[in-house]
């Protein structure tokens, strides 16, 4: 009871928020942006509760944060059908824009979000309860990430700004759009993760509709009128509500030709199975993971330690590339357990405006309860909680659990937590980690913690087959945002990062001739003339 009485002292009671951090009564965001307008929903809404309860005597309440729309399928074939309009097969305005004139609709577009950085850093905060520093790096890493995309396009058509000549023909190589988007991005992400998709389909002229996650939603709403703004009539819309009332019916019409969502592998299935022709839709998918990490006898346990707690824990646990399971050799277990709950305890805890805090309340519902049924199985399997207070809960905080033996009879073995739980086994034999990772169904990442170049290196070779990126010494993790993210088996379909997206959302297309005089001087005359976009040698600096 005593860790319970401290987490639930440390919820706030109403008026001890820091003004700098409070929000005025519920937001109410009854508009969702179609055709080029901002049009308001006049049917039911759904209510956002905050992972930040207020506390108010014993009580813990979740605060009320705003309201949503919650569309139904005649709306959301609406904004379908505009975006149908503005692709209009490849021949609207959009899609015959050149490369130059949509990076600047792109740019005008930048400069307006960052206007609304404050706003939208503060709804991160309170609708998914992420730190402060979490929450405006999430902003920060999304305008850097725009702006390569912006660097990587005008690389990708300047490589693309010249005629190729082979065995008599003279041809043209450029990437062309793909048509209609759906981009859904994550709750965890919910700026980041729908913009690495939504931004890389906008730029390379496609028409795009997207779903922001069920929770990370109203920090959508401050961008909606830039998104107006800065982009020709339908060219962007937003659809917002029940998947299965907004985004199936969208999928069952056959008009989405990409299907961008990163989240379940059970919620892609479905989505996918809903497209009448599946050959024609492509999907790029970003999945579970249950990332290990493998401690070899000679790590250094000084900098191991701190790396697998950022790993675990950062933003509780709640990302794709956490550490989900650590593999400890047998004769360091001890001293490794030991640091590794000292590091837990040490850990701040609190609410995602205090300064220096690490772990903060959970937005998903029944999020505890799930946590709870994890670490009650392991334990009645003989695994121990092995930080003071591990797995305590009150309201909609989990304190994070240190579990060990960990072992293939318990769920968390093989479940992807995707929160503040720490499951660690021991090896003598490194077949059995390895094992562990061919086994799994997921194939996203690995680190490896040890010492001797010559055990590292006979290890890489194995595991670079298994998973698509292999740590040494460092966290499972994203980025930097120019490096390939993918994954095997469950985890991931396509790649992503600033200039493999550019590929994902596009095709290669050609213009092509027979080197014939007259065919030499119809294209000599088009490029001189400017009288087309797509044939030209124009450069963009
Ligand atoms: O949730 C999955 C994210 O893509 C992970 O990104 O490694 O930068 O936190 P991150």
């Amino acid at each position: 009871m005593e860790f319970e009485e401290k987490i639930r002292r440390m919820f706030p009671a109403a008026g001890e928020v820091p003004a700098e951090f409070s929000l005025d009564g519920p937001v109410v965001c009854d508009r969702y942006l179609v055709d080029g307008e901002l049009r308001r929903w006049e049917g039911p809404l759904r209510d956002v509760l905050s992972p930040v309860c207020i506390r108010d005597g014993e009580a813990l309440d979740q605060k009320l944060l705003g309201r949503y729309p919650l569309m139904d399928e005649a709306t959301s074939l609406e904004a379908l059908e505009a975006a149908v309009r503005a692709y209009d097969h490849g021949r609207g305005l959009w899609p015959t824009l050149s490369v130059r004139q949509r990076i600047k609709y792109v740019e005008d577009f930048t400069f307006r979000m960052r206007e609304k950085r404050d706003e939208v850093v503060k709804l991160l905060m309170w609708e998914i309860g992420k730190t402060h520093a979490d929450a405006a790096n999430e902003f920060d890493r999304t305008v850097e990430y725009i702006r390569d995309t912006v660097d990587a396009m005008k690389e990708l058509d300047r490589v693309s700004s010249r005629f190729v000549i082979q065995k008599g023909i003279i041809g043209q190589i450029r990437r062309g759009p793909l048509g209609v988007v759906l981009c859904m991005g994550p709750h965890n992400y919910p700026l980041n993760e729908t913009f690495t998709t939504l931004i890389p389909a906008l730029i390379m002229g496609n028409a795009v509709i997207f779903k922001p996650p069920r929770l990370g939603v109203l920090l959508h709403f401050p961008l909606l009128e830039a998104f107006r703004d800065s982009f020709p009539r339908g060219v962007v819309n937003t659809v917002f509500g029940r998947g299965q009332q907004v985004v199936h019916p969208l999928m069952g019409t056959g008009k989405v030709d990409v299907l961008a969502f990163i989240g379940s592998s059970r919620a892609a299935d479905l989505l996918k199975k809903q497209h009448p022709k599946p050959h024609r839709l492509r999907s790029v998918l970003g999945l579970e993971a249950k990332n290990a990490a493998i401690i070899l006898r000679d790590a250094d346990l000084d900098l191991t330690v701190p790396e697998c707690v950022l790993g675990a824990l950062s933003y509780n646990g709640q990302r794709c590339t956490a550490l989900k399971m650590l593999w400890v050799h047998s004769e360091i277990t001890g001293v490794f357990l030991d640091k590794l709950s000292r590091a837990v305890t040490d850990l701040r805890m609190g609410m995602p405006w205090e300064e220096g805090v690490r772990v903060t309340p959970m937005p998903e519902l029944d999020k505890t309860r799930y946590l709870t049924e994890l670490v009650e199985d392991a334990v009645a399997k003989g695994a121990k909680v092995m930080n003071p207070g591990g797995g305590a809960v009150a309201g909609t905080f989990f304190h994070p659990a240190v579990l060990y033996p960990v072992n293939e009879t318990m769920r968390v073995y093989h479940e992807e937590q995707f929160g503040p739980i720490i499951p660690v086994a021991s090896f003598d034999d490194i077949e059995r980690p390895i094992r562990y990772v061919i086994d799994s169904n997921y194939g996203q990442q690995v680190s490896l913690f040890g010492s001797d170049p010559e055990v590292i290196g006979r290890l890489v070779d194995p595991l670079v087959n298994q998973v698509c990126r292999v740590n040494i010494n460092s966290q499972c993790q994203r980025g930097p945002d120019t490096f390939p993210f993918c994954g095997r088996k469950d985890s991931a379909e396509g790649t992503l990062s600033v200039s493999d997206a550019l590929r994902v959302f596009s095709i290669r297309t050609i213009v092509a001739a027979k080197t014939t005089e007259p065919n030499k001087a119809i294209v000599e005359d088009i490029v001189r003339d400017h009288r087309s976009n797509f044939i030209s040698t124009d450069f963009i600096l």
